[in-house]
């Protein structure tokens, strides 16, 4: 698949998401933060705003859902048209289950790693995932400082990945930036989600394009 740029309409202007997203058509997915004020100490949207932006945008939408009690909330969103569906491996009860009930749903499967959370005990379920994300600050918030102390996580999920002969995308999100994007991609990362790069940008669109080019350097 190559490279993919995925903006984070967080710290873009909630009021009006769907211009927001038809700034910047480079993109290849929308990611959208759905945020419980549990999992994390931050409330965003629920499944009626994510509806609507589905229907409001060409672009397909991740939704990663920083929410506790992901197996009972998660299908809603591949119901309500997410392309993609990321759920945490910290707030999951049944990870295996719940992704296969993502992909018969129609949506691919994404599972979400904080920083503290180790891979190793995952190893043998990558199988069952479309992508894993690897979080690169605590969720939570935008506009946060990009963890290195995650990057040697980022090389192991490749490897992993690898060796297994799998085609799982990895996602890196939390501080990435023009001046942190290719440490990210030589540790093997292949997707991008990035907030207030993109949306505190001039020209997020160029931005877009720019952060593309970086990563595939
Ligand atoms: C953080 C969210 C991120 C956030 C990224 O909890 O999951 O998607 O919006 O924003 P930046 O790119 O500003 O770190
Ligand atoms: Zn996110």
């Amino acid at each position: 698949m190559g490279i993919q740029i995925t903006p984070s309409v967080l710290n873009a202007d909630l009021s009006r998401l769907a211009d927001e997203v038809a700034r910047i058509p480079s993109s290849d997915w929308v990611h959208v933060d759905v945020m419980d004020g549990h999992f994390v100490p931050n409330l965003t949207i629920g499944v009626p705003v994510f509806e609507s932006l589905v229907k409001n945008t060409d672009l397909p939408l991740d939704a990663h859902l920083m929410i506790e009690d992901p197996d009972r909330w998660a299908p809603a969103y591949a119901e309500a048209g997410a392309k993609s569906v990321t759920f945490h491996a910290e707030a999951a009860k049944a990870p295996v289950r719940l992704a296969r009930e993502l992909r018969a749903k129609g949506a691919r499967a994404s599972m979400a790693l904080k920083p503290a959370t180790g891979i190793e005990q995952y190893a043998d379920m990558l199988g069952e995932l479309d992508m894993l994300l690897i979080m690169t600050v605590e969720p939570g918030f935008g506009g946060q400082k990009f963890l290195d102390v995650c990057l040697p996580k980022i090389r192991r999920a490749r490897e992993l990945i690898s060796a297994a002969g799998l085609e799982v995308w990895l996602q890196v999100d939390g501080g990435v930036s023009l001046d942190t994007i290719e440490r990210c991609a030589e540790a093997g990362a292949d997707v991008f989600v990035a907030g207030s790069a993109v949306f505190s940008a001039a020209d997020p669109d160029a931005m877009v394009r720019d952060l593309k080019k970086a990563a595939e350097a």
